[in-house]
């Protein structure tokens, strides 16, 4: 139940296989791709918060060169799948320790690989490669550097210096940016191999012997502007070394993370895919936040967005707090940015990039998807009007604090930054007669760009400034706007459950054309089309791209009664597209706690099986938006304690209001609430039990 495993070659799953067997640390991934693929077939060795721009085209995170490129040959035959068709082919991901391998049977040879990105030291990745012939065969073998980068917005090297000396291969890339990427690698070929050195690429010629294994051994270390100053040496010895603390580390971290579900093997599965992609985000030297698409690429350029604070913080909460510290950190470090953001809009306080990159500048284009026909790209808002975030970061620390009892993150800047969301909110909205209206903005559905009043961004807003209220009594600090705080929240309109208990997305929205998401597919032109804007088939309609007013129940859940989510659970689910893969988890959560238990679950497999499935959503409009998806294993983790077990913290301790589904049996997992940890059984009746740990 710890590995996933598909069998067979397909060309049109390089792709996908790319992102579902990916391998990470929180500060490099490595895609699932094939040892002799090459950036056609998107081979990338991503870079969480390392960043570069060529002229005028999408700044974006970087990928470094390959160091495990491996392609054998013989005089008449390539053994790449890429060219011959092998007898069998098998790719797994052991999940418990973060290792990818792959088992490739031609007629002639059988390849095997293994390969680690450490856990243990964040710039290191190992690779193993045996080769075992079945007749004696003169075999020619490149191994090595493969310099040409797969990249979307690139070039990013202005200039790439490869040294090889003695099995060792040195990199120096210098950005468009003037940063460097320093890298060194370190090869092993088996005895009696004679090699020579092309720019990086081994050319090794090997006489194999019958069923002999013959292996080789790479290992990589890598460095971000400053020069590495240790070497590797013998990569064959050191490689067992780190493959051994490395699985100790990885398996260490599903002790407090696992979920375990009885009674359906799918469930659990998928929970466990997801829990992994979780755990290959996080990093306790290399602190960071995480991007969108998480380690697997370039996609929404390597920046990070709300799905961290509102999706993935809570499991790392839970489970390894240090980790989701370190999202807040990255929000306190990059206030300066969301100030500076604010000022160029004319606000006040801090107005939080919605596609943040290293330093809290905008990252997000006013021309964010093209036409798929036309190729021309299309106006969007997102930027510029999609507030909201600003808020959920606030919502996010409040829930660390809740989770963890961790107030000191407030004396070291979390104060100061609720203090400045609240600045910008009240400098956002608008007076109208006696009430605040915040007008113009972009609610979770991006289909509907500029509309006022979106119930999410108001409600969200409200709670910001009163958890900035809150803190600032407590410490007397940053106290100089609480009283004006108290008017503008007293003052500020929020749209209120109407007589059938709905809550209105924005002003105008029930006045919208009631169509159906089939209609409203059937009216586009090509089928990765935009929905959204002025132009787009949605904006008409009440077709919403993903859970909107469902995700402000869900979050701010005691805030409304059972009657009003029941209510506009029935009346959105219908309406949404759920063309992003943050929507699925927001009514599956809330789906669990009205009794829907049936889509709910429905919800909760889509959640956690996204990256499981080879036939995703790759564009919106004309751009590539593939990779992974953390923020849906995230929401699946939401799903589970949130809305199958019903978990919520009273008085510091986990109480329970479970609803399990139909053919789960029991639940099991653990957390930690402020310093103490639980473990927690649900069962079949909705019973539970609640254990502290020791
Ligand atoms: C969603 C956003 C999300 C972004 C990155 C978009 O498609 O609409 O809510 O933050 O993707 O995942």
């Amino acid at each position: 139940m710890f590995t996933l495993t598909k069998k067979g070659f397909e060309t049109k799953n390089i792709v996908p296989y790319g992102n579902m067997f990916l391998i990470g640390n929180g500060h490099l991934g490595y895609r699932g791709t094939l040892e002799e693929f090459k950036k056609k077939e998107l081979v990338g060795l991503n870079i969480i918060g390392f960043y570069d721009q060529y002229k005028d085209k999408w700044r974006e995170s970087l990928n470094a060169p390959n160091p495990f490129f491996v392609h054998i040959k013989t005089k008449d035959i390539s053994f790449s799948v890429l060219d011959t068709k092998p007898i069998s082919h098998t790719q797994s991901l052991d999940l418990k320790r973060a290792i990818f391998k792959r088992y490739t049977e031609f007629e002639q040879i059988t390849i095997q690989s293994e390969r680690f990105v450490s856990q243990v030291e964040d710039n290191v990745l190992c690779m193993k490669y045996q080769i075992i012939c079945k007749v004696d065969l003169e075999l020619d073998i490149s191994i090595g550097l493969d310099t040409a980068v797969y990249e979307i917005n690139g070039p990013h090297y202005k200039s790439k210096k490869v040294h090889s000396n003695n099995k060792k291969v040195e990199f120096v890339g210098i950005t468009n940016e003037d940063k460097f990427l320093h890298m060194k690698t370190c090869y092993s070929f088996p005895k009696r191999s004679t090699y020579i050195n092309e720019n990086g690429i081994y050319k090794v010629a090997l006489s194999a012997k019958k069923y002999k294994i013959y292996t080789f051994y790479a290992i990589a270390k890598l460095s971000e502007n400053q020069m590495l100053n240790s070497n590797i040496e013998i990569a064959e010895k050191l490689y067992s070394k780190y493959k051994e603390e490395h699985s100790k580390a990885f398996k260490s971290l599903w002790e407090y993370s696992d979920i375990e579900i009885a009674g359906n093997k799918e469930a659990q599965f998928n929970m466990r895919y997801s829990i992994y992609h979780l755990l290959i985000l996080g990093n306790k030297n290399y602190k960071t936040s995480i991007p969108a698409r998480g380690l697997s690429g370039q996609t929404y350029k390597g920046a990070v967005f709300w799905d961290t604070e509102i999706f993935l913080l809570p499991f790392f909460s839970y489970t390894n707090p240090s980790i989701a510290r370190s999202f807040l950190e990255y929000r306190i470090r990059t206030l300066t940015g969301a100030k500076a953001k604010a000022k160029e809009y004319g606000y006040e306080g801090a107005f939080y990039a919605w596609e943040s990159q290293e330093t809290g500048l905008e990252a997000c284009s006013k021309y964010n998807v093209t036409d798929p026909i036309t190729n021309e790209p299309i106006r969007t808002y997102f930027n510029e009007k999609q507030i909201h975030l600003s808020a959920d970061i606030i919502y996010a620390l409040e829930e660390y604090i809740k989770i963890t009892g961790d107030e000191s993150i407030l004396l070291e800047g979390g104060l100061e930054m609720a203090f400045e969301v609240a600045k910008f909110f009240m400098s956002f909205a608008k007076k109208i007669g006696s009430k605040f209206h915040i007008l113009d903005v972009i609610g979770p559905d991006e289909y509907h760009e500029r509309v006022d009043d979106n119930a999410f961004t108001n409600y969200m807003a409200k709670y910001a400034i009163e958890i900035y209220m809150k803190y600032a009594k407590k410490l007397s600090m940053f106290d100089c706007l609480l009283e004006k705080c108290a008017h503008f929240i007293e003052h500020l309109y929020l749209p209120k459950p109407n007589r059938k208990k709905l809550i209105e997305q924005f002003t105008g929205y029930f006045d919208l054309e009631d169509a159906t998401v089939d209609i409203v597919r059937s009216r586009l032109r090509v089928p990765n089309e935009y929905w959204g804007t002025e132009n787009g088939v949605a904006y008409p309609t009440r077709i919403i791209k993903q859970a909107d007013v469902i995700t402000l129940l869900c979050l701010l859940n005691s805030e409304f009664d059972k009657e009003t989510i029941k209510a506009n659970y029935n009346f959105y689910y219908p309406y949404t597209e759920h063309g992003s893969s943050l929507s699925a988890s927001m009514y599956s959560i809330t789906g669990f706690q009205i009794g829907k238990k049936k889509e709910a679950f429905e919800m909760f497999m889509k959640s956690a099986g996204i990256d499981l499935s080879t036939n995703q959503k790759l564009y919106a409009g004309g751009i590539y938006i593939g990779g992974t998806h953390p923020a849906s294993s995230g929401g699946a983790y939401m799903s589970l304690i949130y809305g199958m077990a019903g978990l919520k913290i009273i008085e510091d301790k986990p109480i329970l209001e479970p609803n399990l589904a139909k053919g789960i049996l029991s639940l099991q997992f653990k957390i930690k609430i402020k310093e103490k940890a639980y473990c927690i059984k649900v069962y079949k009746d909705n019973s539970y039990v609640v254990e502290v740990l020791k």
